[in-house]
């Protein structure tokens, strides 16, 4: 059977990965998060004090950067190494949230991640998620969905995410900084998140779990069969 690739992007926290891991798990695809580059290029960037005001530094900084997904039996997805430390648990702190949104606006930081993530669609079998997957990624996939939720759920579902590993975390650092990421990744130069307009709208405010990855499989074979 021919492969086919999945595009999910979308506002943050609307539960692009959860659907994407899923999706990519009952098809035998592989799921990519791509976000995950993002907050590990930002992670690197804020450990070794980048400015990333300056381009030459920027670039410098990228040469210096290895990006690889490595699976975990244990979570049933792929991990996120930098420069060959699992950072998965480290680039989803505050601090890497709060800066991610400004250092994956940098268009060096863009071609950087976008060029690895073609590399890994090339054999297609593959379920990425994220803002641009669909419009600049993979302008040719056969299946793109755009996630949507309304924003107090939205707040909420990342709350209970973040208060898990940190109770001192209050729900308006979390709507601030979610309310910030989206207004930086829609009103960014580069590949600012839009909806393709080949791309289904998925809102899933008041759908289980089962119910979206019910409809995402039915969209994705329709299209596995036509392939
Ligand atoms: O999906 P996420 O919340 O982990 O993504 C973190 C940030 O990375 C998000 O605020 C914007 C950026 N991002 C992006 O610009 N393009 C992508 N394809 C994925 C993420």
């Amino acid at each position: 059977m021919k492969k086919i690739i999945i595009t999910i992007d979308g506002y943050s926290s609307c539960g692009k990965s959860t659907l994407a891991k899923q999706l990519a798990k009952e098809l035998q695809y592989t799921f990519i998060d791509s976000g995950a580059m993002y907050r590990a290029v930002t992670l690197y960037f804020l450990r070794n004090h980048v400015n990333w005001e300056n381009p030459k530094a920027v670039s410098e900084a990228l040469n210096n950067i290895n990006l690889e997904f490595f699976y975990n039996d244990a979570s049933q997805k792929s991990d996120m190494y930098l420069n060959g430390e699992n950072v998965e648990a480290l680039i989803r702190d505050m601090l890497v949230s709060e800066n991610v949104s400004n250092i994956s606006a940098i268009k060096e930081v863009r071609a950087f991640a976008v060029a690895q993530q073609r590399k890994m669609g090339e054999e297609k079998g593959i379920v990425m998620d994220g803002r641009d997957i669909g419009t600049t990624v993979f302008p040719q996939a056969e299946l793109k969905i755009f996630m949507t939720a309304d924003n107090v759920i939205r707040v909420e579902r990342r709350y209970k995410e973040l208060y898990a590993k940190n109770p001192n975390i209050t729900i308006e650092e979390v709507k601030n900084n979610l309310e910030m990421r989206d207004y930086i990744d829609t009103n960014r130069e580069v590949s600012p998140l839009r909806k393709a307009n080949d791309a289904i709208v998925l809102d899933n405010s008041n759908l289980t779990m089962q119910e979206q990855l019910q409809m995402a499989l039915a969209w994705a074979r329709q299209q596995i069969s036509k392939a």
